[in-house]
């Protein structure tokens, strides 16, 4: 018999308390959320004014009754993140607005509201949908329209109240766009974020005009810099500096312990950080850290046959873009569905939910994954009859869940409920559990 959990929820008088608390049931099912009139310190059902200084908070329904509870509580937190949609940081491109890729085009159709710089591209902002909100948060005659602290409470507080935002970035995010500092204001409050890289004018200025920064015989490689400083002063780095700068290298694998012994050899620390990344962006993406001095033995016992990328330095190691502590907890989700709206909706709810959504078509190779979500009998069958249920068979779905009412075998598997329902109903689910074992 499952064991229930009562949460207490203390109301203040002044909110309209029904919208929330059906919300908080219909998502908790198996969780009593028990309604008190009195004080309380571990939540509170509230108005946004009245939330203690220092506290968090979420909307759970379209009203404006918030839910507060302590900074980092632990129950309340992981409830937060089954109602809160990941922020998406987009890369825009640098020029023409064909130069933002699919994905991000995909975000910018799907959102509530939209934060943008000034754009090469303002043309992107026409695939917003008719209701979301445009922003402008760049810069107007050398000065910013929004301070930065400004901007980061205006996103963290868009995303506690359930609104899907993206932040629309010129070039790639990650390329002197302050990317950095904006993810940590969302993981401060421990919110759920994705990035979608863009084309960056450093491409474009060099491959987009012919001056090719590998052409062979004539160079092996480039570094990109900034004469600019965090004080506000300029200089070019000196070679110290340069040395300490994160070295990228492409077609490594089978050279890692050639590259690391001549790193070392030329001054670099054995202890250096260095990470391997394999199919970058691919379903079967796999990140390897060690160090100079471990590295070579860690790609040969684990990367061969397959494309990566070494970089060594300081910043590597530091991959903490998947959040691990959201519902799904990181957990790779392989959604079969015939691509489509449905698809579409169910991977941006496995964003929200802290996984990684996986596709997988007939004649692609098998990607990695946890968790399988057969929702469409007919596609199960077809995929089935393609694949075999071997590949099935080692999904964690069938260990994790094969006891519980959600995927109890193979046949009852002919859910007709939207996949996007289902990725909740895990997510859901994992969350009852965690506050089960935790209270
Ligand atoms: C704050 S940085 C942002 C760079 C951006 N994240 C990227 O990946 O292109 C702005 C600088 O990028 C360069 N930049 C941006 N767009 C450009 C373009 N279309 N052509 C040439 N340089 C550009 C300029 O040096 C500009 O001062």
């Amino acid at each position: 018999m499952t064991k229930r959990t009562n949460i207490e929820l203390p109301i203040d008088p002044a909110v309209d308390a029904e919208p929330a608390l059906a919300a908080l049931s219909a998502r908790l099912p198996d969780i009593g959320i028990a309604a008190a009139a009195a004080d309380s310190t571990a939540a509170h059902l509230t108005q946004r004014e009245a939330v203690p200084a220092g506290w968090d908070w979420f909307t759970a329904d379209a009203t404006q009754a918030v839910i507060g509870f302590p900074r980092n509580d632990n129950v309340w937190s992981r409830i937060r993140s089954l109602f809160v949609k990941a922020v998406a940081f987009v890369g825009a491109g640098p020029g023409h607005a064909d130069y933002c890729t699919v994905m991000g085009m995909k975000a910018l159709q799907d959102c509530d509201v939209c934060y943008y710089d000034a754009l090469a591209a303002p043309r992107l902002l026409e695939h917003l949908g008719s209701a979301a909100q445009a922003i402008h948060v760049g810069k107007r005659g050398g000065v910013y329209s929004v301070e930065r602290d400004a901007l980061e409470v205006m996103m963290v507080d868009a995303c506690r109240q359930g609104r899907r935002v993206v932040r629309l970035k010129g070039g790639d995010p990650g390329v002197f766009g302050r990317l950095a500092q904006e993810l940590q204001a969302l993981e401060k409050w421990g919110l759920p974020y994705r990035v979608v890289p863009g084309v960056s004018s450093m491409t474009m200025a060099t491959t987009g005009t012919g001056m090719l920064l590998t052409s062979r015989g004539i160079s092996r490689g480039f570094s990109v810099t900034t004469p600019r400083l965090a004080t506000g002063d300029a200089g070019i780095p000196g070679a110290d500096e340069l040395r300490q700068s994160p070295i990228l290298f492409f077609m490594a694998v089978g050279k890692t312990h050639t590259i690391a012994a001549e790193l070392i050899a030329d001054g670099h620390a054995a202890g250096e950080p260095a990470t391997m990344v394999f199919g970058a962006g691919t379903a079967n993406e796999s990140i390897i850290h060690g160090t100079l001095a471990t590295i070579g033995d860690l790609v040969e016992n684990q990367g061969r046959g397959r494309p990566g990328l070494l970089v060594a330095g300081p910043l590597a190691g530091r991959t903490n873009l998947y959040r691990r502590d959201g519902a799904l907890g990181g957990r790779h989700l392989l959604l079969l569905r015939p691509a489509g709206d449905a698809l579409n909706r169910a991977v941006l709810a496995t964003h929200d939910l802290g996984g990684v959504p996986v596709e997988w078509r007939a004649g692609e190779e098998a990607p990695r994954f946890d968790v399988v979500l057969l929702d469409d009998a007919e596609f199960a069958n077809r995929f089935i009859a393609t694949h075999g249920t071997d590949a099935l068979a080692a999904a964690a779905v069938f260990s994790t869940f094969a006891t519980d009412s959600i995927f109890p075998d193979l046949e009852s598997t002919a859910l007709h409920q939207p996949t996007t329902a289902a990725v909740q109903t895990i997510a859901a689910h994992l969350v009852q559990e965690s506050i089960r074992s935790t209270s």
